[in-house]
């Protein structure tokens, strides 16, 4: 018995042995080499810090013969947008709408919305591989030439002002901007980042600074379309009425604080364009919740949100529902751009309703916000049409 049970072994070792001989080997005797990693979907590699400054890729380059309907929505959705047209408005085919932060979340599925229904979507992305493979996909799926994209990091002030030259030189009329790209705790690292030429805190930067330089960089663009709008993706949770004087959250910071606070500034600016240069029809300024859903931002903001925690290598407790709903079941941004009932008055906010803010309210502390980003932007407002104060300002005055 004992004698059978060796000889089975060694002829195990045997096998094994062989096995890897084999494994190494070719019947031929040449070396084994194993397959190269196959590229990945689109082609395109996403190396997380791969950057290129600011970079205009216009959609036909990467055009490739229409494979089907993969980015599609149902015709339902375009059908219902169409009736929601003002019919002395340009139609949506007319109209280009910028989307930033389009390659996740709420702001990719927009941007697959918008183009689904017959807009010109300029995305905007920070990473080159991501945004050239939402292009190439979205281009295939659209079979359209109604789609470009532009690479540009929001956490510094030259890029976002090259930015905006170079949308502006390709689009001389815009007729929506969607100020979706947001970004939380140090760029998802859990500790505080400084951006701006180290005058911001990273939150703050990408999240506030930024869409406010933006937006007074288009302005000539947005004011030459006629009817044009600009949406700013608010979290209800905005907060931090008493940490206005600490935009650098050098006092206190933890990645959810800057968060809300960046928010509130956000919102508070928001509110000022609204006073300054909101001229409905012509030009729109409103903010609006896109709605909880389970993306990259909300894993890494909400503690009960379930999935890795990108970075911090943390994740949640399994046993938790999870509850949130998906991006594509989120249609508020796409309502947002093209719903006319934004474009037939100015000025509506979430903090009218649910933020709970003192400051949004109290004009002085608008100012005093407005001027610090004006300061720290270097953003060149055009003069509003009263030289002193404007009408509306006054009034809430
Ligand atoms: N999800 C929610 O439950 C929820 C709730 C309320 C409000 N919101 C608001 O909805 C908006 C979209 O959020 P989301 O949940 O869809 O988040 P997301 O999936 O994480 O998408 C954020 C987008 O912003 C881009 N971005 C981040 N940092 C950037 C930078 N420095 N420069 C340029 N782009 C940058 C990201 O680019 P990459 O793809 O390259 O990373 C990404 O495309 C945000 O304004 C957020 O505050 C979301």
């Amino acid at each position: 018995m004992v004698k059978v049970a060796r000889g089975l072994r060694r002829c195990g070792y045997s096998l094994a042995a062989l096995g890897v001989l084999g494994a190494l080997l070719r019947w031929d005797g040449t070396a084994y080499v194993p397959p190269a990693k196959p590229p990945p979907f689109g082609g395109f590699e996403e190396p997380e810090d791969a950057r290129t400054g600011v970079l205009w890729i216009p959609g036909y380059e990467l055009r490739k013969p229409y494979v089907g309907p993969g980015w599609r929505r149902g015709p339902s959705l375009t059908e219902e947008a169409k009736r929601r047209i003002d019919p002395d408005m340009p139609s949506l085919e007319d109209r280009v709408f910028l989307v930033t932060g389009a390659t996740k979340g709420h702001g990719l599925e927009t941007a697959a919305r918008l183009l689904d229904a017959g807009a010109t979507v300029i995305l905007h992305g920070k990473i080159e591989g991501r945004l050239r493979k939402w292009l190439c996909l979205l281009s295939d799926a659209f079979e359209t030439t109604k789609i470009d994209a532009v690479l540009g990091d929001l956490e510094e002030s030259e890029e976002v002002e090259a930015l905006a030259g170079i949308i502006a030189e390709k689009h001389p009329k815009i007729h929506g901007i969607l100020h979706n790209a947001a970004t939380i705790d140090g760029k998802f690292t859990g500790k505080r980042r400084f951006s701006w030429n180290y005058k911001m805190e990273n939150t703050m930067a990408v999240n506030a600074i930024a869409p406010f330089q933006l937006t007074s960089l288009l302005m000539p663009q947005l004011q030459a379309a006629g009817n044009a709008r600009v949406m700013f993706s608010m979290s209800p949770t905005m907060s931090g009425d008493e940490h206005l004087d600490d935009l650098k959250c050098e006092r206190y910071w933890t990645g959810l604080h800057a968060y809300r606070l960046s928010k509130l500034c956000l919102e508070m600016v928001a509110k000022e364009m609204h006073l300054r240069y909101g001229n409905a029809p012509s030009l729109t300024f409103h903010s609006f919740d896109p709605g909880s859903a389970n993306t990259k931002l909300m894993r890494q903001g909400s503690p009960s949100a379930t999935g890795k925690k990108s970075a911090r290598n943390r994740v949640n407790p399994v046993d938790l529902p999870s509850y949130l709903p998906t991006p594509r079941s989120r249609k508020a941004s796409f309502w947002a751009m093209v719903d006319d009932e934004y474009q037939r008055k100015s000025g509506t906010f979430v903090s009218d309703t649910r933020g709970k803010s003192k400051a949004v309210h109290d004009p002085e502390a608008r100012k005093k916000i407005w001027e610090e980003f004006t300061e720290l932007s270097g953003a060149q407002w055009p003069e509003t049409q009263s030289a002193s104060l404007p009408k509306a300002l006054a009034v809430d005055a």
